[in-house]
């Protein structure tokens, strides 16, 4: 899951007036600074599919194991029976597990061919599971509440757009279905605004923040110094921008964990400062929401045109 930051942007500061609190306004977006390479197409992982599946394998990184899957699972609460929206699934490490755990229907989908094409070789092949090459932000022929709970795992911040994702979301749940976002935590990992650094007087390891409240787009190297052009863009936003599109979506946040890291410093004289730093300063973010009954969120290009 860790991958290095290639290049920096120059993030936007300040709100023009009349903004609302976590809306973009039209017309103006993140700057990314993209290298010489070609832009990554929508959704942007297609190119690094291969190596993707296999870090993630049939069960999860270390990270999926450890870390983020149990929480998925603790806020998703899965019962049997039930039809899941697996949004950005990847090569389907969650929607396995969802069919192991006797779900009725589990709708995948991702952007990316090569994935979708990891997760149905991965299989197991079992009617229930469905994997679709789709955008996750344009789910509009979804019929309107057909699922009981939507995930999106580690993927909003690879997206453009937050607020069709989320509208794309909670269409698709039935009146008081669940929700389950997890993300890398947008106030402590914000790439190349953020790094650690160790307080030799305190003997502490502190994170230092440089920027935060500009949302920012940042490429990714996903093999640094092997293969300097293959990277993915990184969508930095401050937490007010996730919390005011769910809300605008109709998605009401019932819980928030903030998962920290399962790794172990290594041993030596800074053991004890890291170690507290790794149990103070959380990886991860994640949202349980519960879509409003009444509400009938549609994406901003359906409303566009009307509909
Ligand atoms: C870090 S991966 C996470 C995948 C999976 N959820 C997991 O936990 O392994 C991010 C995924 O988001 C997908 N993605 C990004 N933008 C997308 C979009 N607009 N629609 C569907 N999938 C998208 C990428 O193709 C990629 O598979």
């Amino acid at each position: 899951m860790k991958r290095r930051i290639r290049q920096p942007t120059s993030p936007r500061r300040g709100r023009p007036s009349g903004q609302r609190p976590g809306e973009r306004p039209s017309g103006v977006r993140p700057r990314p600074a993209f290298g010489r390479g070609p832009r990554p197409e929508i959704g942007g992982w297609d190119h690094v599919a291969a190596w993707y599946d296999r870090l993630v394998g049939d069960e999860g990184s270390d990270y999926h194991q450890k870390v983020i899957l149990p929480v998925v699972l603790r806020l998703l609460d899965p019962r049997p029976a039930e039809r899941f929206l697996d949004l950005c699934c990847g090569q389907g490490v969650l929607a396995r597990i969802l069919l192991e755990r006797g779900a009725g229907s589990v709708l995948a989908v991702d952007a990316s061919p090569g994935l979708i094409a990891a997760a149905r070789r991965r299989g197991p092949a079992d009617r229930r599971v469905r994997y679709e090459v789709r955008d996750a932000r344009r789910l509009d022929d979804l019929a309107d509440g057909s699922c009981d709970a939507a995930a999106c795992v580690m993927a909003v911040q690879d997206l453009e757009g937050v607020d069709d994702l989320f509208r794309s979301m909670a269409r698709s749940l039935k009146e008081n279905g669940r929700a389950v976002i997890v993300m890398m935590h947008p106030c402590f990992r914000i790439p190349r605004q953020s790094s650690w650094g160790w307080d030799d007087e305190k003997k502490t390891q502190y994170r230092r923040i440089e920027r935060y409240a500009s949302p920012m787009t940042v490429p990714i190297a996903t093999h640094p110094g092997r293969e300097p052009d293959e990277h993915t863009m990184f969508h930095h936003r401050p937490l007010a921008d996730y919390l005011n599109a769910l809300g605008r979506a109709g998605l009401a946040v019932v819980a928030c964990e903030e998962p920290l890291t399962h790794r172990e410093p290594p041993p030596g004289p800074r053991a004890k400062g890291l170690k507290r730093a790794g149990e103070e300063i959380p990886v991860f973010l994640a949202f349980k929401a519960m879509r409003l009954p009444g509400c009938s969120p549609r994406s901003s290009e359906v409303m566009k045109r009307g509909g």
